[in-house]
């Protein structure tokens, strides 16, 4: 298992993807500020230098790539056991891909892939955890928090980072021997449940409830008695 970490990069999933082919499987790398940190649908994933944890890893075992659909709910749930054994309270699984704690978010998870001719050679798993971050711009102050901010203390980030990176590849030995054993904690800590979102189904725009998560990773919803099992593009948040 290598490590790297670099006090400025442009984004640590970003310098995987471009270096797969030299990395190993696991190569974890970190850093303590992103000039083009990003999360999910391009947005920008903002963080002050050495207040949080960033970091991306590298797979290439062929087991764990053929569990590509899984990987992020899975990410989410190695967060949500280290926040747990920290004693943080009230923690709670947004599916697809973000870990909540009392309503705010505190992680997001962004799951990419290298591939080319539709063969996919590597996946690059990027995490960002907001650690001792205690103000946040206007635009997010009321949305997340951090782990300081949960604990009422700021802790080493560097600790916590190894925590982190030990939890995933213990989760990931785990993970290719029983593929659905981390689901038990997304269904009992499931942020999403009864509550109400959109859905594109059959091309309309739809109010649906949340019911549970499927083993294939899905959402389980329902609209009156008909029940549909959808994909995160089929659905947008209106929480
Ligand atoms: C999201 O919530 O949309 C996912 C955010 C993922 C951000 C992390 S920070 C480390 C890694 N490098 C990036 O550019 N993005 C991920």
């Amino acid at each position: 298992m290598k490590e790297y970490h670099f006090e400025k990069i442009d984004s640590t999933s970003n310098y995987l993807k471009n270096n797969y082919e030299i990395f190993e499987n696991m190569t974890f790398v970190s850093s303590d500020f992103q000039t083009n940190g990003h999360g999910r649908y391009n947005r920008v994933w903002e963080s002050k230098d050495k207040e949080n944890l960033l970091f991306s890893i590298l797979i290439k075992d062929k087991d764990l790539i053929s569990k590509y659909s899984s990987l992020s709910i899975f990410s989410a749930v190695v967060i949500y056991n280290v926040l747990r054994d920290l004693n943080v309270k009230n923690i709670s699984i947004k599916w697809p891909n973000d870990v909540y704690v009392n309503d705010k978010k505190i992680s997001g998870i962004l799951l990419e892939s290298v591939s080319f001719s539709g063969q996919i050679f590597a996946l690059v798993i990027g995490v960002g955890i907001n650690v001792n971050s205690s103000s946040f711009s206007d635009e997010l102050k009321d949305k997340v928090t951090s782990v300081s901010l949960e604990l009422g203390n700021t802790i080493s980030i560097n600790d916590f980072k190894q925590k982190i990176y030990n939890e995933f590849l213990v989760m990931f030995e785990g993970i290719k021997k029983d593929s659905n054993y981390y689901l038990d904690i997304v269904r009992s800590n499931n942020y999403l449940k009864d509550k109400e979102v959109y859905a594109n189904i059959e091309n309309q725009k739809v109010l649906v409830k949340v019911i549970d998560i499927n083993d294939d990773n899905t959402l389980k919803v329902s609209v009156g008695k008909k029940e549909y099992n959808l994909y995160s593009s089929e659905i947008t948040f209106n929480l």
